[in-house]
């Protein structure tokens, strides 16, 4: 039966990254898949045109759509522009319209990148954390919020943080069903020492526990205790759930220990709704140049193929063939390692077609009598390095 994709590009590199996830999609189609894709505008770029960061027109056709995948928002060009119509909204706003409250944010190390991490690979090789962060709620919406001038002319900014009973019970039972697919084990974490309304999540989070989900086992934590966890010792966690923002900053922690945040998918989901996205941002340093990372946009074009289009083969054979492409030593500007084949963004996404298409023979073959890597792209390593730095891709 035909299902329909709406890719959302966005803005920065989130143009060329959709470019790369689009050749999958085309050739999915080949092998029976029945996909239509549409197109939409989000972030700066529907701003520009429409005057608005997130058009009526582009949450119906989401509404409507099988899923979404959305490259990325935001850049410098916008960064003066009001709250109210900033890129970021646009996201927000898609979020709580299509009520995405599930955020899947997997941490994985490939093996083959176990160097890349700025951590030592002993702590990082193998790996495997989800991040479960709750999405439509808390203090990025909770009201009242705003900027008010004060009577001696200063201002005085406030947010609220808020969470229902319900609001919570959803997540937590998100994150138990995860854990029982993977490792069994939830960390919970809050700063239920300080804030009233982490006190409730972890009530709701533990009542929820004892009545279904017992044989899973829970803990919980702190958010400062979980930053230097993650660094001290990552393989403690399994599935971690948590709050909007502190699943903001922990899933950005999380994935600077897989080496790239380049690499890693994610998945927002809603009681029928679901949207895919890389979890990185849309990079405008070098965005245009053709030497963004594809791969996490493709892998979440493979997580979009389990979770709303119900092809899980395909889903694993989009994940070997980045694999296979990352074995035959091909890499990005930002998961670069001496003695491997540095390409650009299109290169690597025909890369990952070949091995696609290549199957077992991609690997057999030497990569670039199978790839034209007859334009490699060529940085300079000064430029590399402060890409790195910077963690962007
Ligand atoms: C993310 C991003 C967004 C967020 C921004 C762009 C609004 O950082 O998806 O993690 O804060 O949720
Ligand atoms: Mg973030």
């Amino acid at each position: 039966m035909s299902k329909t994709v709406l890719l959302l590009p966005g803005d920065g590199i989130g143009q060329e990254i959709i470019a790369e996830a689009r050749k999958v999609l085309n050739w999915l189609n080949t092998q029976g898949a029945e996909l239509t894709l549409e197109e939409g505008l989000i972030g700066g770029t529907a701003y520009d045109e429409t005057g608005t960061p997130l058009p009526d027109e582009t949450v119906t056709k989401a509404e409507a759509a099988d899923a979404v995948l959305l490259g990325a928002v935001g850049g410098t060009k916008w960064e003066t522009l009001d709250y109210s119509v900033r890129p970021e909204r646009g996201l927000l706003g898609i979020r709580k319209a299509l009520d995405l409250y599930c955020n899947l944010r997997p941490a994985k190390v490939h093996p083959q990148l176990a160097d890349a991490s700025t951590l030592k690979a002993e702590v990082v090789s193998g790996i495997d954390i989800m991040v479960v962060r709750e999405l439509s709620s808390g203090i990025y919406f909770g009201e009242p919020k705003g900027v008010e001038t004060l009577e001696d002319g200063t201002k005085r900014g406030y947010n609220t943080l808020t969470y229902k009973t319900g609001e919570i019970e959803r997540i937590a039972r998100s994150a138990f069903e995860a854990a029982r697919k993977r490792g069994n084990k939830v960390c919970s974490v809050d700063k239920a020492n300080v804030l009233e309304t982490t006190e409730l999540w972890r009530e709701v989070v533990t009542n929820l526990h004892a009545a279904e989900y017992a044989d899973v086992e829970l803990s919980h934590q702190y958010v400062d205790n979980t930053a230097m966890q993650l660094i001290r010792d990552p393989k403690q966690f399994d599935v971690i759930v948590t709050t909007n923002m502190f699943g903001d900053i922990l899933s950005d922690e999380a994935s600077m220990l897989t080496g790239s945040i380049g690499m890693l998918p994610s998945a927002s989901l809603g009681d029928g709704n679901a949207l895919y996205e890389p979890i990185h941002g849309s990079a405008p340093d070098i965005a245009g140049k053709g030497v963004a990372n594809p791969l996490a946009t493709i892998l979440s074009v493979a997580m979009m193929l389990k979770h709303s289009l119900d092809m899980p083969e395909m889903s694993d054979r989009i994940e070997q063939a980045v694999s296979d492409v990352l074995d035959v030593g091909l890499r990005t500007a930002d998961i670069m390692e001496p003695g491997m084949t540095q390409v650009g963004t299109s290169v690597m996404g025909d890369a990952v077609m070949a091995a696609l298409i290549g199957g077992p023979a991609f690997k057999a073959a030497a990569a670039p009598a199978v790839v034209p890597l007859a334009k490699p792209v060529k940085m300079k390593k000064k430029k590399m390095k402060k890409m790195k730095k910077k963690g962007k891709n």
